[in-house]
């Protein structure tokens, strides 16, 4: 079907966010607007037209995206809808591709995105590169195994005090895990910080709990509690939206302080899948963790995107590459410290989306060939391929956009 892509005009900017909410079914209230409208530039918010409807929608937040040693610029995609009136006849496909132009004209080597569904986006060369890990704890289970005691102090403080203590904290965490996002100080604010009530989901508000060794901030926590009484005892949950801690000392802490939670019976959140939380407790089957794909990459500039992160060894592997929808990424590479067309025999085939799978740390080649999404055309490439690759923990991704 024919539709025009453009960026909305200032006027009509609100009425195309406002069309989001026949193609998620939720309302989109108007201080939610205000919101979104601060955050987002308009020249990167795209609308599908149809005459003078908006029937779809995409738009990209700029991020600096923690890569293996260092940061690249990374289109944040979100907005994504179309009409349930219009669904199925390309306009999704028209809206990715035009999104992809547009990322690359920019010179923004990565887009990432959280899927609704996990169906959808691998045929844009989208990959699963930062797989998230779902917490729904049994909090009477709780015990830290060798246990060292407490250690440091927990202070609540409020909304002013954590948007001053805690972005260091987290920046100090960003800087070491890829998948990790820049967060500005209106974002802090707009998003993660904020805490209107029609957010709260029959949940109480937002606690921003520090943690601190010697008076030092070392890590923090942001949650809510969800109360519960049935019978006469108490069987609420604690919501944690985020926590951050630069050290697995100050990480044990932390889950310290949120299991002693009193009137609690289960502790529910997203969950870094380079914790060492697993390991640190007596009981691992009661934190219930439950695996989802998590953070989906596509590697919008090959080129840029692997010169832009660093190596474990100082090998290259020749990997053929297929790209439909971005051809300028298609074609024969050497990749590895110095990264550049080749034409030397490939050793590696692969799609676009499973090079992205490998890129932030997440999948070696070994485990990629055995699903049959990588190709080993000289025996001993996956290996040399996953030793090249190799992070030093799995990436994690804790923004929400
Ligand atoms: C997901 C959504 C944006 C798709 O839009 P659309 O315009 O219908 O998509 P297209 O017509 O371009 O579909 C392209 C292809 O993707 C497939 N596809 C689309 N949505 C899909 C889904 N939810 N699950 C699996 N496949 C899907 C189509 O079948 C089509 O496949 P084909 O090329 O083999 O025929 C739309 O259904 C929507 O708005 N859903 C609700 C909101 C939502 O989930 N947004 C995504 C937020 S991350």
């Amino acid at each position: 079907m024919s539709v025009e892509i453009r960026n909305p005009s200032e006027g009509e900017l609100r009425k195309a966010m406002k069309a989001v909410e026949a193609a998620f079914g939720e309302e989109q209230k108007e201080e939610d607007l205000d919101r979104h409208q601060k955050a987002m530039p308009r020249d990167r918010f795209f609308v599908a037209y149809d005459g003078a409807v908006p029937v779809g929608t995409t738009a990209s937040l700029p991020f600096e995206l923690t890569v293996p040693g260092s940061e690249l610029a990374t289109g944040g995609v979100t907005w994504v809808g179309v009409l349930p009136s219009h669904r199925r006849r390309g306009i999704l496909t028209q809206m990715m591709k035009h999104q992809l132009d547009d990322l690359h004209e920019r010179g923004e080597p990565l887009a990432i995105l959280w899927a609704s569904e996990a169906a959808i986006y691998g045929r844009f060369g989208y990959g699963i590169s930062a797989p998230t890990v779902q917490l729904d704890a049994d909090r009477s289970r709780f015990s830290l195994r060798d246990d060292p005691g407490p250690r440091g102090a927990v202070r609540l403080i409020d909304r002013e005090e954590a948007g001053k203590v805690l972005p260091p904290i987290y920046d100090a965490v960003r800087r070491q895990v890829p998948g990790f996002t820049s967060r500005n100080a209106l974002l802090w604010d707009l998003y993660r910080l904020a805490d209107p009530e029609h957010w709260r989901r029959g949940g109480g508000p937002k606690f921003y709990a520090v943690l601190e060794f010697d008076g030092e901030p070392v890590g923090y926590a942001i949650y809510r509690i969800k109360l519960d009484w049935q019978e006469g005892f108490a069987k609420s949950q604690v919501r944690v939206l985020e926590t951050c801690a630069t050290s697995a000392a100050a990480e044990r802490e932390l889950w310290r302080f949120l299991f002693g939670i009193d009137l609690v019976v289960r502790i529910q959140g997203r969950h870094d899948p380079g914790s060492p939380l697993f390991l640190m407790v007596v009981d691992p089957r009661s934190l219930m963790l439950r695996v989802t794909e998590g953070l989906w990459l596509r590697l919008v500039d090959l080129g840029a995107a692997l010169t832009g992160r660093t190596y474990a060894t100082d090998d290259s592997v020749g990997m053929e590459v297929r790209d439909e929808l971005c051809p300028w990424n298609a074609g024969r590479w050497r990749i590895g410290n110095d990264v550049a067309r080749t034409d030397d025999d490939a050793e590696l085939e692969l799609d676009i989306a499973d090079l992205a799978s490998a890129y932030l740390g997440a999948f070696d080649f070994n485990q990629l060939a055995e699903a049959q999404r990588v190709r080993e055309l000289k025996p001993g490439t996956l290996q040399r391929a996953s030793d090249l690759f190799r992070t030093a923990r799995p990436p994690y991704c804790p923004e929400d956009f």
